[in-house]
């Protein structure tokens, strides 16, 4: 079996599963910045995705199974108790998934999550967050039960093959994959061998909350977009204008652009660009016609980071002003860089 392993900052880790004699190939809990990478992967091993499984609801990082289903018309296999509508192919304990030449098992290890599962194949386990190279899955989340994981650990995973190598979906610190039996033996989680020490010891544990937590869940549940998501996908539409030019431009008689400032009032008026129309981003469906008469003017928009204005050109763009443009940065950086700022109500205010 081929294994490529696929570690983010954060220290998720996702792995591609091939076919070394079919090329068939599954992604075990595939990362939405991932994407690309996994379409590298498998273009550089000649792989072709037949599955993308996702080992339980995360809470901690955004699932690229949905982007990738539909960029590859690809099934999402996840366990019956997945809360996400998206899902194609609803396992549970006890099925295989199968992978050109390769058996996918699938163990259903509730305790992380009721959702949790491990994915067995060809000497290897992918434990998602139900077990840890030297930790557990923790169980303070959503759906979470000490428990039930206690069950899950002692009861399922711990009575399989002690030779079975380990991938978790965390590792921290980007330890190598050691096998059941080492973990068994080194541990320190999986040394609460009693339930009530066990459990004990998951209710003591106080861990910071995961960043972006809600909205990974969100996300993950619904299929719905990232943050990121939308502003990366209103940047591919719309082209921008560096903060060099925009000053060179407002230097001459005749800068050629509408700059229009998509802020709330107060910033604005606190300090804007030099001739700056002001338009705040909740009123620019409404009240654009009436600020922008041409629709075929080229018009620059900027808010304080250079996010707001990039989903704010998108929009202008999809309204018909096919010269909506965005700032490369926002105001916060042009009055950092030293550039000139007018403050007050500004020209023509609309
Ligand atoms: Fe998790």
């Amino acid at each position: 079996m081929l294994i490529e392993s696929l570690r983010s900052e954060r220290g998720c880790v996702s792995y591609v599963l091939g076919c070394e004699k079919t090329r068939a190939a599954l992604i075990v809990d595939p990362e939405l910045s991932f994407v690309d990478r996994y379409l590298v992967l498998a273009a550089s091993h000649g792989l072709r995705f037949h599955y993308l499984f996702d080992t339980h609801t995360h809470a901690d990082h955004f699932s690229g199974a949905r982007l990738l289903a539909s960029r590859l018309d690809v099934p999402i296999a996840m366990h019956r108790l997945a809360p996400a509508p998206f899902v194609d192919l609803r396992v549970e304990d006890g099925e295989e998934l199968i992978v050109g030449e390769l058996r996918v098992g699938i163990l259903h290890t509730p305790g992380h999550t009721q959702d949790s599962t491990c994915a067995i194949a060809a000497g290897h386990v992918f434990t998602g967050d139900t077990l840890l190279l030297g930790g557990t899955g923790r169980t303070d989340l959503p759906t979470g039960d000490p428990e039930a994981l206690y069950e899950s650990l002692f009861g399922r995973l711990l009575q399989l093959d002690e030779r079975l190598l380990v991938h978790p979906a965390h590792n921290y610190k980007g330890l190598p994959a050691t096998t059941l039996a080492e973990q068994k033996h080194s541990n320190p989680r999986l040394q609460q061998k009693e339930r009530a020490g066990f459990v004990e010891q998951m209710r003591s544990l106080s861990l910071d909350m995961p960043e972006h937590l809600t909205e990974a869940l969100r996300t993950n549940c619904t299929g719905g977009k990232t943050v990121e998501q939308i502003i990366s996908e209103a940047a591919a539409r719309v082209s921008f204008m560096s903060m060099q030019e925009l000053a060179r431009r407002l230097a001459t008689s005749d800068p050629g652009i509408t700059i229009l400032d998509v802020r709330e009032a107060d910033a604005y008026l606190a300090g804007h660009i030099p001739g700056a129309i002001h338009l705040p981003r909740g009123q620019i469906e409404l009240r654009a016609d009436a600020a922008l008469p041409d629709p075929m003017v080229r018009v620059l928009l900027t808010c304080e980071v250079g996010k707001i204005s990039t989903i704010a050109a998108a929009t202008l763009r999809d309204m018909g002003f096919r010269g909506a443009i965005a700032l490369d940065g926002g105001v916060k950086s042009w009055r950092e860089a030293g550039h000139p700022v007018a403050s007050g109500p500004g020209p023509a205010r609309r």
